[in-house]
């Protein structure tokens, strides 16, 4: 399709052609490949109204990698200050010749509606708590790397599932793709609804990290807690912080996933994040490769090279 909205209107056959042009995206930034400009002459416009350090940067790196036009607009240093509308805003940014639309933003559907109101491709790069799908690819491209496949594994998600648009994306793919995935954490950081996606759901942490293969953490995200957090962030730690005791319980074969910014020594130890278990820095790297394949897939395939056939 033209755009990239979410993981729950993709098929399994391109969530895994996605993959697939990843692995050969990182050959290019580990230099094993040479870089080919298949996005020449193409242009692709970060619009974010939502702050971002991973994505923005690494959505500019890929563009970059594969020789297009970059500009990033941020909402607090443009026009959306003074009232301009996220539709107004996307257009000026057609008429300048943008090709790709990578869009974040706290409303759920902002994606999807500018998909429907331009003719440039839209990435959703986050929007509200609804889908965070290029994170979630990366974070699967990563599992897969390190596992060899997504199929038959036991994926526990942490954390704050309410808020989080990353943990919706993951269900969807990683249970698209065959893996067995529950949530744990706290009742009042679960919305009731996540059971009607197929995952299986714990408020005692301890039970559920038994024969867990890959543990993705979340950030406890207190920008979107309305009137406070319960438990408070002393409690969470102790109850769903992930600390070198709980890292002991899951064995030595268990991933440590976190799609950061990272909370140290609230919802993941310092030992944790560091230890040779954790992904976490690797995560950052595949995010450049997923989102060039992205940007490929969706624009650059009309200069197609022989080096993605
Ligand atoms: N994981 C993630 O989306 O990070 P940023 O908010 O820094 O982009």
């Amino acid at each position: 399709g033209k755009d990239l909205l979410g993981l729950y209107n993709l098929s399994k056959a391109e969530i895994h052609e996605t993959l697939k042009t990843a692995v050969t995206m990182k050959d290019i930034l580990n230099k094993k490949v040479k870089e080919v400009p298949t996005l020449k002459g193409k242009t692709v416009i970060n619009l974010f109204y939502e702050p971002s350090t991973r994505t923005k940067s690494s959505f500019s790196l890929a563009a970059k990698t594969l020789g297009a036009n970059v500009m990033s607009i941020s909402k607090s240093d443009s026009s959306i200050v003074k009232g301009e509308s996220l539709l107004d805003t996307a257009k000026t940014m057609e008429v300048m010749g943008a090709d790709l639309v990578v869009v974040r933003h706290s409303a759920p559907g902002a994606a999807k509606f500018l998909a429907d109101n331009i003719a440039a491709s839209v990435i959703n790069a986050g929007d509200g708590a609804h889908a965070h799908p290029t994170q979630a690819l990366l974070d699967i491209y990563s599992i897969q790397e390190k596992l060899g496949q997504v199929a038959g594994l036991k994926i526990l998600i942490i954390g704050d599932i309410a808020h989080s648009r990353v943990a919706r994306s993951n269900i969807w793919g990683l249970k698209k793709l065959g893996a067995q995935v529950a949530v744990a954490g706290p009742q009042t950081l679960i919305p009731p609804a996540i059971e009607k996606m197929g995952v299986k759901v714990y408020t005692d942490l301890d039970q559920a990290l038994e024969n867990v293969d890959v543990v993705n953490i979340l950030r406890i995200q207190l920008e979107r807690q309305a009137s406070g957090l319960f438990p408070s962030l002393r409690e969470y730690r102790k109850i769903y912080g992930i600390n070198a005791k709980r890292l002991k319980k899951l064995g030595n074969k268990a991933i440590i996933l976190h799609p950061g910014p990272i909370n140290r020594g609230i919802e993941i130890e310092s030992s944790v994040a560091d230890s040779s278990q954790s992904v976490i820095t690797e995560q950052v790297k595949n995010g450049v490769a997923v989102r060039m394949a992205l940007l490929y897939l969706l624009a650059g395939r009309e200069n197609k090279n022989e080096n993605f056939n």
